[in-house]
């Protein structure tokens, strides 16, 4: 579990079945029965193989994480002195890693892993291209949020395993990390605040800022490990508020939202879900984790009368399907 989805931080909501100020219920639902595209026996083995390696689950007990010099770590009995001494000597500070079920869910955040949304979330977006491809629904695959970028590659790679050869995958994002909330606008967001950093500058007291913060050049030597540094994978370099208005995107048959914080997915929809093609998919990853983000999910639906059914994935990401309007 990501650490701003900490339960101390935020409200993580338990088994909602039904939601009095939403219309449309939150329930389990399978997509309709069509023919799916099949690929052959080594593509599956190859996507079955990235899910493992883009979350690292596959190495989860090999894995081992650094113990960083924080003021709360003082607490323990730590001094600065000892991180001083290791880091004069070039050593690092390391314990091992999560429990192998926090990273098949994708509830903590990977040292390491190209993604941290979990396995669960990545048989998703299998099986939504899967229908995309299946249904021939036009457009590209969006993800706004894209970390370390594991997911996108995830994307590209299902489409090369099904033999779609035309479809580009948008990948957009800061490559900063979370904006400085804009607590005036969106109050919402100052809820994800970390206690106890009041005494910190304003635009470092939010959640994991610097964690999230992975340079585009980071971003590009992830891909080409994988072998996807290609023009099939756009990256959008900049602030969605700034970037998404204008982007060179014209028709989505999935649009994958990450960026936690209200105003990161209210800007996502109000400029992308409008270029989601009828049978095409918004897949929310925070909707159950954030408030943040279900607020201005719940917000942009009503405004837009909006009542396809939502999804559950797992424990935090739902999906719905957008009908012809
Ligand atoms: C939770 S991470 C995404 C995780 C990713 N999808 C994965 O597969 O692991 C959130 C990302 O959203 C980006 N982000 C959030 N709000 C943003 C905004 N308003 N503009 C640009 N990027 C934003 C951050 O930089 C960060 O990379």
């Amino acid at each position: 579990m990501s650490l701003w989805r900490s339960p101390r931080l935020l409200c993580k909501r338990g088994q909602v079945t039904e939601r009095p100020d939403d219309p449309t219920t939150i329930d389990h639902g399978t997509l309709d029965p069509v023919e799916l595209p099949s690929a052959p026996a080594a593509a599956r083995r190859y996507l079955d193989l990235l899910k493992g390696c883009l979350t690292r689950e596959l190495f989860i007990d090999e894995e081992v994480r650094e113990v960083v010099w924080w003021p709360a770590n003082v607490g323990l009995g730590e001094p600065k002195a000892v991180w001083d001494i290791l880091e004069s000597r070039g050593w690092l500070l390391v314990r091992p890693t999560t429990a192998p079920g926090e990273r098949t869910e994708g509830r903590d955040y990977p040292p390491r892993a190209e993604t941290m949304v979990g396995r669960s979330r990545l048989d998703n977006v299998e099986e939504l291209i899967q229908h995309v491809l299946a249904d021939d629904i036009p457009g590209d695959l969006v993800e706004t949020g894209i970390w370390r970028g594991g997911t996108v590659i995830f994307m590209r790679a299902v489409l090369e395993a099904y033999g779609d050869s035309e479809r580009t995958v948008w990948a957009c994002d800061s490559f900063e990390g979370l904006p400085v909330p804009d607590e005036e606008r969106y109050p919402v967001d100052a809820a994800l605040r970390i206690e106890g950093n009041e005494s910190m500058a304003p635009g470092q007291q939010f959640l994991m800022r610097e964690l999230l913060a992975v340079p585009a050049e980071k971003v590009r030597a992830n891909l080409a490990r994988y072998g996807y540094d290609d023009d099939r994978v756009r990256l959008v370099e900049g602030w969605f508020s700034d970037t998404l208005p204008t982007a060179p995107i014209e028709e989505i048959a999935l649009l994958r939202l990450d960026g936690d914080l209200y105003e990161s997915t209210i800007d996502a929809l109000v400029h992308l879900e409008p270029k989601v093609s009828p049978g095409g998919f918004v897949v929310i990853d925070d909707y159950n984790s954030i408030e943040a983000c279900e607020a201005a999910v719940t917000d942009y639906r009503a405004d837009n009368g909006i009542v396809d059914p939502i999804h559950e994935i797992d424990w935090t990401g739902v999906w719905w399907r957008k009908r012809a309007r």
